[in-house]
Parts: structure tokens; sequence; C-alpha cells
């Protein structure tokens, strides 16, 4: 049974996850998984791949590997036990006659909670930078003829393993600080120094082997994947608003294909050629909503009383900031939500890391043909953008840099905030979540990655001052806080 009639049938039941009920809305959920730039050289042959795969011995290798990666299952019921395991943000291409995989943008842009998918939120343990990472690694070790001798490749994924071998030349990766943090910014940045820095960045054999000294080499500018539903009310883009010119969906295509080793030109040609496929997924991301709330937890589980006068004291002092929201206080939904305009930039004293390193990709990218073509333009922020708070209980760890555990966090004083925390798998959420905090629970129990921020890049300072403090002292009671995170579960 082919990919996209489960993907197609799926849509239709995943009422929740994509809400895909239109034609259209299809498309783009097809678009966000499959990762359409036909021309990308980064491509692994699917048939080989799983040869190669099948002498691990271990029971579904091919699957681990993508579940690794941090790849959500479109649907228990209908995965178990088929032959392809494929996994959401698994993108599969057709070139040469043969089938390539490939990380699409739901692999970073699409997460679970409590056992329900949320498309268009953050991954919370993503791998892709490590992925392309170590397959660089594994590609400068081998050779075509070893690759075809190992697995039997037909001719076409021969093919794609010698694309893929130059392309990787042309790729230069950190790995991420902390796992759920994305290192995209210097994938960018360093693959640019491998190349010349005329106008369509022209490749470059003697810079592939040794390239120019970046900023990024060593500044530690790592963030977390954005929520789409967000991008809506936005009019410069990334954590920092440093996208002030251009459409964002353009933008990321060019940046996952610069990380990709791309021909600048073969890609403006394919951006021309293909604006349906770019409007249908610019649809699609555009439209993703937030989850509520009353997805997971009963409607009794809000202090209705208690969110009110949050409300009030959120309108009083964030929303100047991060936006009014208008409730209708039986259903609890948001009916108007009006966030500033042009989104605001504000320096709240949160680690300067990821804004600091746009330095770098302004040099690299503003003067590039492809870049005029599609009139995007990157200034360099002294801040962040106070976010649109929707959905906001499910968007922990917080800060673009995911430093602080929960909301009682973010409402403590930056001196006071937990050192180290420890993220876990969203399961469970009595186990797994504190409901009153919201937030990663302090307790034990099965956790996944320890978060440092004494490291590089990973300050939980800031936003404390100006914000829930004027000139030192505390704004709220303690009990007031409590309102103000009761409201914020509403959002
Ligand atoms: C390897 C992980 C990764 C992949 C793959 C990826 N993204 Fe992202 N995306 C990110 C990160 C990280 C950010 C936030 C960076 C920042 O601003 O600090 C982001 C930000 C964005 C934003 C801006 C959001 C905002 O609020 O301004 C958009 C839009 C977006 N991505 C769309 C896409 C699309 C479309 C694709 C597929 C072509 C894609 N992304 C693929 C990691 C990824
Ligand atoms: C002066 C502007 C400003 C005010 C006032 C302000 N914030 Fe923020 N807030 C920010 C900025 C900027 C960020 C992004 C910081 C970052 O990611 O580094 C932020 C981030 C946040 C986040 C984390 C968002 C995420 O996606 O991780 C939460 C939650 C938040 N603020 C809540 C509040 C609450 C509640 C109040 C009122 C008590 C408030 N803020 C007042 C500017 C403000």
């Amino acid at each position: 049974m082919g990919f996209w009639f489960w993907v197609g049938t799926l849509s239709t039941l995943l009422v929740f996850e994509t809400d895909v009920t239109k034609a259209e809305d299809r498309l783009g959920f097809k678009h966000i998984n499959t990762y359409p730039v036909s021309t990308t050289q980064m491509l692994i042959p699917e048939q080989a791949f799983n040869k190669l795969v099948s002498l691990i011995p271990k029971k579904n290798a091919f699957d681990s590997i993508f579940k690794w990666l941090g790849l959500h299952e479109y649907l228990d019921a209908i995965f178990t036990g088929e032959p392809e395991h494929f996994r959401m943000g698994l993108g599969r291409i057709e070139k040469y006659g043969a089938q390539g995989l490939t990380i699409s943008c739901a692999g970073c842009h699409v997460g679970t909670l409590f056992g329900k998918t949320v498309v268009g939120m953050s991954n919370r343990f993503p791998r892709a930078n490590e992925f392309f990472a170590d397959g660089k690694f594994a590609l400068k070790f081998s050779t075509p003829e070893m690759f075809e001798l190992m697995t039997g490749a037909s001719p076409g994924e021969k093919q794609m393993f010698i694309d893929m071998k130059k392309a990787s030349r042309r790729i230069g990766i950190v790995k991420p600080q902390s796992l759920g943090l994305d290192t995209s910014l210097a994938q960018v940045a360093l693959s640019l120094a491998r190349r010349n820095s005329d106008e369509w960045a022209s490749f470059n054999s003697q810079l592939e082997k040794s390239p120019r000294a970046d900023l990024l080499d060593h500044h530690v500018a790592d963030s977390k994947p954005a929520v789409w539903w967000n991008l809506k009310y936005k009019t410069r883009f990334l954590s920092d608003g440093s996208i002030v010119s251009g459409d964002p969906i353009f933008t990321n295509f060019l940046w996952n294909e610069i990380g990709r080793g791309a021909d600048l030109r073969e890609l403006d040609q394919w951006f021309k050629t293909n604006e349906d496929t770019i409007r249908e997924l610019r649809e699609f991301v555009f439209n993703t909503s937030a989850p509520h709330w009353s997805d997971f937890f009963g409607k009794g589980t809000i202090n209705v009383a208690r969110a009110r006068q949050g409300s009030a004291l959120f309108h009083a002092n964030c929303a100047s900031c991060h936006g009014a929201y208008e409730k209708n206080w039986k259903t609890l939904e948001n009916i108007l939500v009006k966030y500033p305009t042009p989104t605001p930039v504000i320096d709240v004293g949160t680690d300067p890391g990821r804004r600091e390193g746009m330095e770098s990709l302004a040099r690299g990218l503003n003067h590039l043909q492809i870049s005029k073509n599609f009139v995007t333009v990157i200034e360099v922020q002294h801040g962040y953008v106070p976010p649109p708070l929707e959905g906001i209980f499910a968007r922990f760890p917080y800060f673009h840099n995911n430093s602080v555990p929960s909301l009682c966090a973010v409402l403590t004083l930056a001196s006071e905030r937990p050192k180290h925390y420890y993220s876990r798998k969203q399961i469970d959420p009595q186990e797994d979540f504190d409901s009153d905090c919201v937030g990663y629970p302090s307790r034990k129990g099965d956790r996944v990655h320890f978060y440092d921020t004494t490291q590089p890049g990973q300050s939980n300072s800031g936003h404390d001052e100006g914000v829930f403090l004027k000139n030192g002292q505390e704004m709220y009671t303690p009990d007031q806080k409590r309102d103000i995170i009761e409201f914020l579960k509403t959002l």
C-alpha cells in the first residue's frame, strides 16, 4: 500500500492532530512530510540503506534509527506490522528511478503530548543535526564502490550516494549543546564558509577542504524549533525577529537547502517552477493551530475564578509585549488575539548567544542573488520576540534556548530558577508533567536529558526586571503568580 494512501487516510482520521480535512490542507500536510525540494542533494537511497541496516542484528533496526532521530509515528494502530515504518518528518523523494529518504520540515516541527500528535509544535527531542553530522562522517570514509558492493545499490541509488558524498563536503555542522536544541544557524553559516562569497555562493573545492573561519565555529547560537501557529501574528520571523523582510517559508527552504549543500541556481529555478507547492505548504503551516488545555485535561481542572484574576494581571502588565487575549469565559476559547504590529523585539536580558549568531548569517546571506530575488533580509537584533502565548502550556521548556523548565520558573527571579533540570517524554500527564507549575516535574522518573544552564548559550538569565520585578521588588504575591499561570493555561 502506497505511503500517500496512508497519509490520505490518516489525515481524515487525525482530527485533532492536524484538522487536515480539506484537500488543499492534505497537500500542505504532504509537503511538510515529504520535503518537496526535488533538487535536494542529500537523499539516502532507501532500498540500499534498508539492506545495510538489515545487517544490524536488531529487530526493527530501520525504524529504530528514525525513532532515535526523534521522528514521531503517524498512528500506532495503523502502522504496527506494516513493512514500511515511516515516521512523520521522514521525507521520500523519487530520483534516478529510485527512492531517496531525507528529513523534512515535520522532523523538527511536529511534537507529541500525552499520546497526541501536535503539528506545528516543536519536536522536543530532535536529532536532525546529529543525523547530518554522523552522515557526513560516514560519507567521508566510504566510496560509491564500497556502498554498491555492500548494499547491491542500483545505478540510480549509486548516483544518489555520489551526489550525497559531494554535497556533504559543502556542509559544515556542529552538534547541538543540548538535546532539544537545534544548530541550523551554524549549519547554514558554516556551510556558506565552504563556498565562494559571490552572489550565488558557488562551489570551491579548496574551501570545502579548509573553510573560512566563522563566528559560529565556536560561538553557541542554538535555539529550539519555533511553533508554527504563531506565524499568522508576526511581521518578522525567527526567535529574534531578525528576518525583517520576505516570506519565512522561502527562507526556511533556503536555509535547509544551504545546509544540505544545494546549488543555489538550481534551487532558485526550483522555487520559480514550484510556486504552487510553496503556497500549499505555506497555507498549511500558517493555518496550524495551538493545542488547548481542554484537549488533554477536563474543563474542571481550570480554576476559572483564578484564571480571570490572572487575566486582569496579565493584561495590565504582560500584554503590551505578548499581546492581548479576549476570551469566552464559558468555553475558555480565545475569541480574539491582538498581537502588536510590527512584531516587537525586546531585550529582557535572556541569553544573547542565539541573537548574536545572526551576525554571521547577515554577512553570509543578504548579498546572495537568491535572497534578493525573494526579498529576504536579515538584520541583527538586540533582543528576542516576546512570542504570542497561544498553547503556551504545551511549549515548555521555555525561552528560545529551552533554559527554563516550567511557568513557575519563568515567573521566578532568574537567580533562583533551577540551574539544572531533566527533560522527559510527555506520555503520562500525571507522571511526566507538573500541571500546577506547567512544565517538567522535578521528581525522578524516565529522564531523557540533563539541561545545564551554566553551559554557553544555555543561561536562564533575564525576563524578571521589568516583567514581574520593579526596581528589584516583586510586583506580585505568590498567589497572584498562581493566578497568572492559571490564565496562561487557558491560552
Ligand atoms: C533541523 C530542524 C528543522 C527543520 C528540518 C526545519 N526547521 Fe523550521 N525552524 C527550526 C528552528 C530551530 C527554528 C527557530 C530558529 C530561531 O529562530 O531561533 C525554526 C523556525 C522556523 C520558522 C519561523 C518561525 C517564527 O516564529 O518566526 C518557520 C516558518 C519554519 N521554521 C518553517 C520550516 C519549514 C517550512 C521547514 C521545511 C522546509 C522547516 N522549518 C524545517 C528548525 C527546523
Ligand atoms: C518587556 C516585554 C515583556 C514583558 C512585559 C513580559 N515579557 Fe514574557 N517574554 C518577553 C520576551 C522578549 C520573551 C522571549 C525571551 C527569550 O526567548 O529569550 C518572553 C518570553 C516569555 C515566555 C516564554 C515563551 C516561550 O515560548 O518559551 C513566557 C511564558 C512569558 N514570557 C510570560 C510572560 C508573562 C506571564 C508576563 C507578565 C507577567 C511577561 N511575560 C511579560 C518579553 C516580555
